[in-house]
């Protein structure tokens, strides 16, 4: 039951991924013996109980239950669906899902073609670049701007003509059609007649999502030229153009933020081409708009931290701290550094070199605390109603902190710095809830409550555990427990799954079979029966005979349940005068008593 993702994705995502790894990203986790341990996130506590097994790969809050493998801890602990739990451990460790076929077979083929078309326009910009005279201007603008040769070519910076159909004509030559053209955003309908190239005369920056598709471009007008339009064109919208969820640069910079676990933010596209020349690899551009919900779940998938490093007048805006807020309530640690007045990262560096830009980088600091020593600055604080606004904008800035800790931390400092009680602040702060903020909701949620009570039996519990430890103890159970002898159907759907994914003398996957389940009382029943401390390294004879005598235990009243069946049905027949059936029955009833004496039959 992979839900719509292939079960091999599904085992690809698991393999590369790494529970305690996963887990330590929200909590700090120390090793206890053989497992880790930590303050349990869905619940609140003091003293850890949340275990951690690497080796299982799986977890279990002794406190309030809470339990499952990697993907029931994204779930609960971000509130997602399996298939979102799915989805966000795939970016991170950058396993590809294939694209479910939602759209029609005519919009993929639509899409493969604008695909196939911007490839050519990259190409031929390229070639403009390089091999005409017009090229040759654009080129030498680029190495004055101090872009090498190897850089324009990494990321396939072009120049597109000045000729108002020299792509277009180019295209069609090529079999492209004018109606794809424009689908594609590269043309436009002439307001006479025919159509012209969007791009002209403009230096290109092809921009390239994830996979390294070319999904739109940048054209940007030479210097001197600014008269002829914007300073930067971009593609408009298209079907495979969505600027809120491309990130300039990520092609390339995603095995760099993926090693680091850090990201670079930037504005712009040159910021990023020289970040990335001077060995700055893991830097990327939102493209001057403010970071969507699909950006930062993007970055978020890559990194731990993201240090921004916007121009000074963008890192003002109000739109900036929303985007920045989105990224930081994706659990990213938001941090923010100081680019002096009108300079960008592609100034800067050029100016002063790589080192002293990651100089100011590691200097960053905390989105919280920048955007809080910015909001003093604004205010008078010896005023009245200076201090009445600044409170107000305050708590507006408080309520988006990344945890709780983070919020208290700087509750109690505006409490000192204004004076006023601190229980006070922070009552006027629980009536302003940030809504966007996965993490603040994850430390605010309740122990889950125990719903439905799964009528299972100590004799199953072992069982479980020890079939899905030992393959031998598998083929046992498999050979001697008849699946009568479970009553509850939830638990006779655990052993059916065992049954099944055991029957080619595997050893099963508890991970594997927590899949299958959606419910947490089940869930937390493998997984309690699996990691309880008494049935683990068992000698094999003595796992046998708990086999065994579990086995027989629940034969036994099985066969007592039974009995009681069919002694009142006899009593029924009895009184019926139903000779025949009688017989039979007492046959029946023979047969349970006697088997009674011996180990429980084979299933077949
Ligand atoms: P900037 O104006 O800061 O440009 O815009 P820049 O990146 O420093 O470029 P250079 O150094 O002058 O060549 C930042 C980003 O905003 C977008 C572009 O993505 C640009 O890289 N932008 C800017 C536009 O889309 N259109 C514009 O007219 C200007
Ligand atoms: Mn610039």
């Amino acid at each position: 039951m992979s839900r719509g993702i292939p079960e091999n994705v599904i085992e690809e995502i698991r393999q590369h991924t790494d529970l305690v790894e996963v887990v330590g990203e929200y909590l700090s986790l120390e090793r206890r013996g053989k497992n880790m341990i930590g303050l349990c996130p869905f619940h609140s506590e003091k003293t850890p109980s949340l275990t951690v097994s690497p080796e299982k790969q799986l977890f279990h809050c002794f406190g309030c239950g809470a339990s499952g493998n990697v993907f029931s801890f994204i779930m609960q602990i971000d509130n997602l669906t399996f298939p979102e739990a799915a989805r966000f451990l795939a970016g991170r460790a950058g396993v590809k899902i294939p694209e479910q076929k939602k759209s029609a077979p005519a919009e993929d083929d639509l899409k493969a073609k604008i695909y196939q078309l911007n490839q050519l326009a990259a190409k031929y910009y390229v070639y403009c670049l390089n091999n005409t005279g017009a090229g040759k201007k654009a080129l030498d603008y680029l190495y004055r701007r101090g872009i090498e040769q190897k850089t324009i070519e990494q990321f396939m910076i072009g120049y597109a003509p000045v000729d108002w159909t020299g792509f277009f004509s180019f295209a069609q030559k090529k079999g492209f059609s004018a109606e794809l053209l424009v689908k594609a955003g590269l043309a436009s309908p002439g307001r006479q007649k025919g159509f012209y190239d969007r791009f002209r005369n403009r230096i290109v920056f092809p921009i390239l999502d994830i996979s390294g598709k070319v999904a739109g471009f940048g054209g940007r007008l030479l210097n001197g030229e600014e008269k002829q339009g914007p300073k930067y064109l971009n593609s408009p919208e298209t079907p495979v153009f969505d600027k809120g969820s491309i990130l300039y640069g990520m092609n390339l910079a995603r095995e760099w933020i993926r090693r680091e676990k850090l990201a670079i933010m930037m504005e712009g596209y040159t910021d990023v081409v020289t970040a990335y020349q001077a060995g700055i690899k893991n830097a990327v551009a939102s493209l001057g708009t403010s970071l969507t919900t699909s950006q930062a779940r993007s970055l978020r998938s890559q990194a731990d931290t993201v240090v921004t490093a916007y121009d000074s007048d963008s890192a003002g805006e109000a739109a900036t701290w929303r985007g920045l807020s989105i990224l930081q309530s994706t659990g990213c640690l938001v941090q923010v550094a100081e680019m002096p007045e009108g300079s960008d990262p592609d100034d800067f560096i050029r100016e002063q070199g790589a080192d002293k830009f990651l100089e100011i980088t590691r200097n960053a600091c905390p989105l919280m605390e920048y955007r809080l020593r910015q909001l003093k600055k604004r205010y008078d604080l010896s005023s009245d109603r200076g201090r009445r606004e600044y409170t107000e904008e305050l708590l507006e800035i408080l309520v988006t902190a990344g945890n709780q800790i983070e919020q208290n931390y700087y509750l109690k400092k505006a409490a000192e710095e204004l004076g006023v009680d601190e229980d006070a602040l922070r009552s006027e702060l629980k009536k302003r809830r940030y809504r966007g903020n996965r993490s603040m909701q994850a430390g605010k949620q309740e122990v889950p409550e125990k719903k439905q009570h799964i009528n299972i039996k100590p004799a199953e519990k072992i069982l479980i555990s020890l079939m899905l430890q030992s393959k031998e103890i598998a083929k046992q159970g498999r050979n001697q427990l008849q699946l009568d002898f479970i009553e509850d159907e939830r638990v006779r759907n655990i052993f059916t799954l065992i049954f099944e994914q055991t029957k080619d003398e595997k050893m099963a996957s508890v991970d594997r079979i927590l899949d299958h389940f959606e419910d947490p009382q089940t869930i937390n029943l493998i997984t309690e029966a699996v990691t309880d401390p008494a049935l683990q390294d068992l000698l094999p004879q003595t796992a046998k005979r708990m086999t065994e005598d579990c086995i027989n235990k629940l034969y036994t009243i099985w066969a007592k349940r039974k009995q009681i069946e069919l002694q009142k049905k006899l009593k029924e027949l009895e009184q019926q005068g139903s000779e025949e059936q009688l017989e039979e029955l007492l046959k029946e009833h023979q047969h349970l008593l006697k088997r009674k004496e011996i180990n429980p039959c084979r299933m077949e």
